[in-house]
Parts: C-alpha cells; sequence; structure tokens
C-alpha cells in the first residue's frame, strides 16, 4: 500500500497568504496541515509516500525533507501546473507502480486520521473506496448519490446538489483507476476532475464502495473552514508550559505556552496556544487563538484567529476572527490626520468597524 499526497494547487480562496507560500503549509494550532495528514498517512501503517508538488514545491521540500520525521519515505512528484486531482493521478502512475493505494488531499484535517479506512480497503478490496460527509453547504465539494449503500453517481460542484453527502478528501485506489484518468475529459473548470474518474468506474461496473466519516473532517481551503479548523484542534489539546509567564499574568483553560514564549502582564484564555519566542505584552489573548512561533502582540485583544510567524500587533483594540500573514505588522498610528493607513497585499480583505 502506498500513499499519494496532493500539495500542489493555487489556493486561490486564502490569497494574500498563498501569493508567497503554499496553503498546505498553513499551521492549524501551529502545526502545518501538511504534517497533520503525513501523521495520518504513518499512524495508517503506510511508508511509501509521493507528494505531488507544483510551484511551491521548495517550501514542501525544505517542510517536509525525506519524510524521515514520520517514518515515511517520501518521493516528491511535480505537477507542472494544477491540472486536476486525476491529473495528479496521472503523473503518478510510475510511482505507485501497481500497488493499491490511498490518496489524500493535502488540505483536508480529518479528526481521526484515515487508519480505520484504510484497514476497510484492505479488507474488502474494492476497486475504489471513497469517504464521504454530510455537509451543510454541498455545492462547495463532489456530491455522492447513494442508493441503498451503494454509490450511484457522483457530481463535481452541482448546482443542485442530490444529496448532503460530500466527498472527502481522501480515497482509496487500485490500479483501475489509471485506465479512468486516461479516459476522461477536462471539465469546466478546466480540470481532469477525480470525481469523474471514480464515475467512469461506477460506470464500467467496478465496485466503489462508500465509507462515512465519523470524527470531524475539514477542508481548510477558506479562511472561515481554517478558522474553525484552528478551534476543533485547539480544543483537544493539553496544556502545557514551556515558555515563561509573570507573576501578574493568568493563564485560564486549556493554554499551550511553547519553549521561550514570555507572557506578560496578560490574560491567555485557551484553548490557545502561544508559539516558540513569540511573546504577549499586556495583552489579552481570547479562546480559539494560534500565534506562531517569532511573532509579538502587545496592548492589543484577539480571539479566535492565527498570526502567523514574525509578526507584530500592536496597540490595536480587538482582533476577531482574523489569519495575520508572516511578516505582517499591524498596529496604531498617533500620526495625524487620524485615518487608517494601509498597505495591503493584492486579494487581501479588511473589514473594519
Ligand atoms: O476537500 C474535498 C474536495 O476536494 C472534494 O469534495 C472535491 O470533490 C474535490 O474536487 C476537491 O475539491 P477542491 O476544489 O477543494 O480541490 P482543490 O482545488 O482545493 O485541491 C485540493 C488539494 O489538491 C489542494 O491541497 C491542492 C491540491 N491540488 C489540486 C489540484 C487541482 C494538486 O496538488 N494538484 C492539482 O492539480
Amino acid at each position: 500500500m502506498k500513499a499519494l499526497v496532493l500539495s500542489g494547487g493555487k489556493g486561490t480562496r486564502l490569497r494574500p497568504i498563498t501569493h508567497t507560500s503554499a496553503k498546505q503549509l498553513v499551521p492549524i494550532a501551529n502545526k502545518p496541515i501538511l504534517f497533520y495528514v503525513l501523521e495520518a498517512v504513518a499512524q495508517a501503517g503506510i511508508r511509501e509516500t509521493g507528494i505531488v508538488v507544483g510551484d511551491t514545491a521548495d517550501e514542501i521540500r525544505a517542510a517536509v525533507g525525506d519524510g524521515s520525521a514520520w517514518g515515511l519515505r517520501v518521493t516528491y512528484i511535480p505537477q507542472e501546473a494544477p491540472l486536476g486531482l486525476a491529473h495528479a493521478v496521472k503523473i503518478s502512475e510510475g510511482f505507485i507502480g501497481g500497488d493499491p493505494f490511498v490518496m489524500m488531499l493535502g488540505d483536508n484535517l480529518l479528526r481521526d486520521g484515515i487508519k480505520e479506512f484504510v484497514k476497510e480497503f484492505e479488507e474488502k478490496r474494492p476497486n475504489a473506496q471513497i469517504l464521504l460527509a454530510k455537509v451543510a453547504r454541498p455545492e462547495q465539494f463532489g456530491v455522492a448519490e447513494l442508493s441503498d449503500g451503494k454509490v450511484l453517481r457522483l457530481t463535481e460542484k452541482p448546482k443542485d446538489p442530490r444529496s448532503d453527502l460530500a466527498l472527502v478528501g481522501v480515497y482509496m485506489f487500485d490500479s483501475h483507476i489509471f485506465e479512468a484518468v486516461e479516459s476522461i475529459r477536462p471539465s469546466a473548470r478546466g480540470e481532469l476532475e477525480i470525481t469523474d474518474a471514480i464515475q467512469h468506474l461506477i460506470d464500467r461496473g467496478l465496485r466503489v464502495v462508500p465509507h462515512t466519516v465519523t470524527g470531524w473532517w475539514k477542508d481548510t481551503g477558506k479562511l472561515e473552514d481554517l478558522l474553525e479548523a484552528n478551534r476543533l484542534v485547539l480544543e483537544s489539546q493539553k496544556p502545557r508550559n514551556d515558555g515563561a509567564t509573570d507573576r501578574s499574568s493568568k493563564i485560564e483553560g486549556k493554554v499551550v505556552i511553547e519553549r521561550n514564549a514570555q507572557i506578560i502582564q496578560s490574560t491567555i484564555r485557551g484553548p490557545a496556544i502561544i508559539g516558540e519566542n513569540s511573546s504577549v505584552r499586556n495583552s489579552y489573548v481570547g479562546p480559539y487563538t494560534a500565534v506562531y512561533h517569532h511573532s509579538v502582540l502587545e496592548n492589543c485583544e484577539i480571539e479566535h484567529s492565527i498570526v502567523l510567524e514574525h509578526s507584530m500587533i500592536s496597540n490595536v483594540r480587538r482582533i476577531e476572527g482574523s489569519l495575520i500573514g508572516q511578516n505582517a505588522v499591524v498596529t496604531q498610528s498617533p500620526a495625524k490626520p487620524s485615518a487608517y493607513r494601509i498597505m495591503i497585499g493584492d486579494s487581501s480583505r479588511v473589514e473594519v468597524p
């Protein structure tokens, strides 16, 4: 059994963060999303792992290396452009050979990993196994129609979904999938869709088995989902303090303070995490907030947000539901006239009261 992890793509819905870095490396509770994916692969007992990479290949390689940190043997598979999930399968045939494999999208997060799913596939040995979850907005996903527990039809992002069962970004295949990805044509959005390739298997009478997710699942492609995933992971963390906290600070609930972090005259109300070498001074950090490494927060209040590395927030009344990029500065200025002065990246979004 091999694994194929997809870490290419464009990340248009997370711009401007993804103008400069890979969306799969955005941290959830201070750990890149892709690392959770690799942990899930390793926990399922798989070793040989291919990672499909695009424009951000160098960054992904620098973060993952040879995969030995997870006990994996990683092979990088360059994709010339994000031409679709089925295209990613197509270019990986040489790596997969004749083995069955699990394909996992590098921006999908599952509470319970993929161990049970892989085990079921190995026991039943269908030609493909798909993972499904009930969602509120099925039109944003691949959608499955079932009848008597069998998969009837799969449609990619349908305008009028026939069910609320979304395709989760974890799929298992035997080598029949390679013939299917050769047979399909690009969709309206110009991609070779894995949804269409699986439909091709169904149409040929091959066995495609559904498996429903029990724990939570998040596709972290959009800001709201990223913040929600951050909330879910922080909720399950064990409190720990490896940094320094002064006497006048209050640490409440599930809070993780990482190495060399400093908390001075501040309140941290968990679930929250403060990263290595970051400092929080005279501030309030509220529930569901993750501050990554080497950041500075002073005289501010922040809640339900993610702050990336080497950033600074200073003298700001209250920030909520936000994603602050690397090396960003959010500060108050005494200069007159009193106004918003903003240097903001392309495709950014700012909401002011
Ligand atoms: O998250 C589940 C959904 O993922 C499914 O319900 C859909 O059926 C499936 O098509 C997919 O939809 P998305 O539109 O969310 O896929 P996205 O373009 O965001 O790509 C998912 C991951 O795969 C992302 O980490 C980037 C990577 N990727 C994507 C493409 C198109 C590649 O590595 N290469 C590619 O060519």
